[in-house]
């Protein structure tokens, strides 16, 4: 690479670092999406530049059209489907995100090797050492992982196949042989790069990688697929390291590793979040919690107490200090403006307004802080699950907006139940719990919640935003 180029990489390099730091806090996050774009341009353009004017680059023949071609295209798509796509689907788009940048990971190394193995117009034999092997072959493999995994995990978000764990005998077993015959093979392909089977030692990796990443992923419940995203985010990141290695790129290489890194780190957070080790996660033996009966049901006893939009401003109104509870709801229903106008109400009265933030609320990581703050709820109001799951004891009221698992007490009551074991809210010690949503329906893991029979709770029916709206109307009203 040009001096020029290297110098745009490392401009590059540290604009991805300080955009990374930014995404942090919620103040600096919306600067670091231009200046990611920015660093993207200085890696990206100065390197197809270079390529133009190298022998046999990207300016030779008709490979120019081409590579502009899926550049305009890639580019086109990129943009109309981040721009239509809905907050709600978002989980779904960034796995499709992760799983194409292990796609190209696979076929950038598959093309290196087919080529330096003879496979190609000249059938010339390119020189492949063992160091130039080991990241081709790691790219095929974890690239090949990443990209049926989160296809997998895609399809269940997206319900194209069912979220439940699909499960069989041996299923653990039948990974472990495919990871060690996967190795094996990248193994003996380095030390043999020329062997007379070295076309069917590739193929089979190639096929070994894409098969365990649909494995892996499908044993694994709808309500685990936040670790799931987030640990394929980080597999993408380790693929194009890899990939970086192939291409001798530095960029390329660094991109990858914060990638990688920053992706594992939200894994290991979102594993707390959920209670499960990185061990259980790595060895995909997670989201398998036998489903029995008392799970199913969250052995739900007790009568349902319906109350009207008034009737719960009216409880607010008494209160002096509130905690509200989003969840998915509220995305969906679009609430985080109604909920900001109710705390204001509800602070000119003189309530203290806090709100509880689980790690796995919503449907991605940050889902209700992002929302929160696109509504100005100031940021101190924010508290994280330890932060404020002692306070409960001590709040006269709490106000779910859509959530569901992550306030289910089946978590810490029911063995068995898929979410045993996930930290959840204390909601049902405060003085009072009011619930907004629109029916008895179960949240994203399919199991009843103890919480809305609780003697305690208070359910008001009805979309989240009319309902939020209306008790800011009832409050005002009797002000
Ligand atoms: P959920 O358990 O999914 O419950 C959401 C609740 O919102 C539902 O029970 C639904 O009940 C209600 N709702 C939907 N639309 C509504 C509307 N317009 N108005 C009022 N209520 C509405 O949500 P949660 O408590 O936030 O838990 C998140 C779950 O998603 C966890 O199981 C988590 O593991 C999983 N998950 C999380 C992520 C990340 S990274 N955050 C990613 C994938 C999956 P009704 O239908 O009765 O209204």
């Amino acid at each position: 690479m040009s001096l020029p180029t290297e110098l745009c990489y490392f401009v590059a390099a540290i604009l991805f670092m300080l955009s990374l730091k930014w995404l942090a806090s919620p103040k600096t996050a919306r600067r670091s999406v231009p200046i990611s774009i920015l660093a993207m341009g200085l890696a990206v353009v100065p390197t197809f530049i270079q390529r133009i004017g190298e022998p046999g680059g990207a300016g030779i023949g008709n490979t120019l059209a081409i590579v502009l071609g899926g550049l305009v295209l890639g580019s086109a798509i990129g943009f109309v489907s981040a721009t239509k796509v809905k907050m709600t689907a978002m989980p779904q788009m960034v796995g499709l995100y992760n799983g194409f940048g292990g796609a190209a990971s696979l076929l950038v190394a598959a093309v290196e090797f087919l080529y330096k193995t003879g496979h190609n117009p000249q059938g010339e034999i390119g020189h492949m050492s063992v160091g130039d092997s080991i990241p081709v072959h790691l790219s095929i493999l974890i690239g090949g992982i990443c990209f049926t995994g989160s296809m997998a995990a895609f399809a269940k978000l997206q319900e194209l196949i069912s979220g439940r764990p699909v499960q069989f005998k041996g299923q653990h077993y039948l990974n472990l042989v495919l990871l060690l015959a996967g190795i094996g093979l990248a193994i003996a392909l380095t030390l043999n790069p020329l062997a007379s089977w070295h076309l069917a030692a590739f193929l089979g990796l190639v096929a070994i990688a894409l098969v365990l990443g649909w494995l892996v992923v499908i044993p694994i419940g709808g309500a685990d697929m936040p670790v799931v995203i987030s640990l394929m985010n980080s597999y993408s990141g380790m693929a194009v390291t890899a990939t970086g290695f192939v291409l001798r790129n530095n960029v390329l290489i660094i991109l990858g590793s914060l990638v990688g890194a920053s992706g594992l780190i939200l894994t290991r957070i979102m594993c707390k979040a959920m209670n499960r080790s990185l061990a259980n996660v790595m060895f995909g033996g997670f989201g398998a919690a036998p489903i029995g009966p008392a799970a199913a049901t969250g052995g739900t006893k007790g009568t349902v107490k319906e109350a009207s939009v008034e009737e719960a401003a009216m409880v607010l109104q008494s209160s002096g200090s509130l905690i509200v509870v989003p969840g998915y709801g509220m995305a969906v229903a679009q609430a985080q403006h109604a909920v900001r106008e109710l705390a204001a109400q509800l602070e000119k009265n003189g309530t203290r307004v806090r709100y509880a933030i689980h790690p796995v609320a919503g449907r991605m990581p940050g889902h209700m802080n992002v929302l929160l703050a696109e509504a100005n709820v100031p940021y101190d109001q924010l508290y994280d699950l330890d932060q404020i799951n002692d306070d409960f004891a001590n709040t006269d009221v709490v106000l779910v907006v859509g959530a569901n698992d992550v306030v289910n007490p089946a978590a810490k009551n029911t063995p068995g139940s898929p979410i045993y074991g996930m930290p959840v809210f204390n909601c049902e010690q405060a003085k009072s719990v009011i619930v907004l949503k629109r029916s008895m329906n179960p949240g994203f893991a399919g199991i009843e919640n103890e919480l809305f029979v609780h003697p305690k709770t208070m359910m008001v029916f009805g979309d989240a935003r009319q309902t939020l709206t209306g008790m800011t109307a009832a409050l005002k009203e009797a002000a």
